[in-house]
């Protein structure tokens, strides 16, 4: 059984994100979609927050497992035997970080793969910072995340006294 994990920090998860999480479902037989827990990061959303907005959003998918992980990537794969990383590429931009980073977990653990799906042309331009930005200046992102990161953000921006 082939298991994938799609890492990253969510905050919030996109459309972006979901269209490649979707697609990686389509080829392993099960995906962890798992959320990274920096504690020298600062987030919008906790933990508890990205993982409640995730799990909405793949809720139709039976193969997709939400999760979330703190400290290195590749122990977190070894100690689920997790075999592969998927990760999203939106433009040339994205190519250098990547690429680095994939060579650098392969560096740390050899038997795992890196596999790289591009976006939809649609997203390329879609990241979390931006959908944060718009939200707070009252632009319209209906159309680039999914409801429930509509509400989780109405909540934080208009209702926490945060
Ligand atoms: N659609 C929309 N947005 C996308 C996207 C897509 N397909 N792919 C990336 N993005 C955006 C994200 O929204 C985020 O935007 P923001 O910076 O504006 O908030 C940005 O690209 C990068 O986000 P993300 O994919 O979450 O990457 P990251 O750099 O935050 O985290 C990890 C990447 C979690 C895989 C990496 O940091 C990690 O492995 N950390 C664990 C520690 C470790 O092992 N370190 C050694 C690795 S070499």
């Amino acid at each position: 059984m082939k298991r994938a994990v799609y890492p990253g920090s969510f905050d919030p998860i996109t459309n972006g994100h979901i269209y490649i999480a979707e697609r990686a479902a389509a080829i392993f037989d099960e995906l962890w979609v798992s959320i990274l827990v920096n504690p020298q990061k600062h987030y919008l959303f906790s933990v508890e927050e990205r993982y409640a907005m995730a799990r909405d959003a793949f809720s139709a998918f039976p193969n997709i497992r939400v999760d979330h992980f703190t400290g290195l990537l590749v122990d977190y794969l070894r100690q689920q035997d997790l075999q592969v990383i998927v990760r999203g590429l939106r433009a040339m931009s994205d190519f250098e970080y990547e690429f680095q980073m994939a060579l650098m977990n392969r560096q740390l653990a050899p038997e795992v793969e890196t596999i790289f799906i591009v976006t939809d042309a649609k997203y390329s331009y879609l990241s979390s910072s931006a959908i944060r930005d718009i939200f707070q200046f009252g632009g319209s992102i209906e159309s680039m995340v999914p409801p429930c990161v509509i509400r989780h953000l109405h909540r934080r921006f208009f209702s926490d006294s945060q």
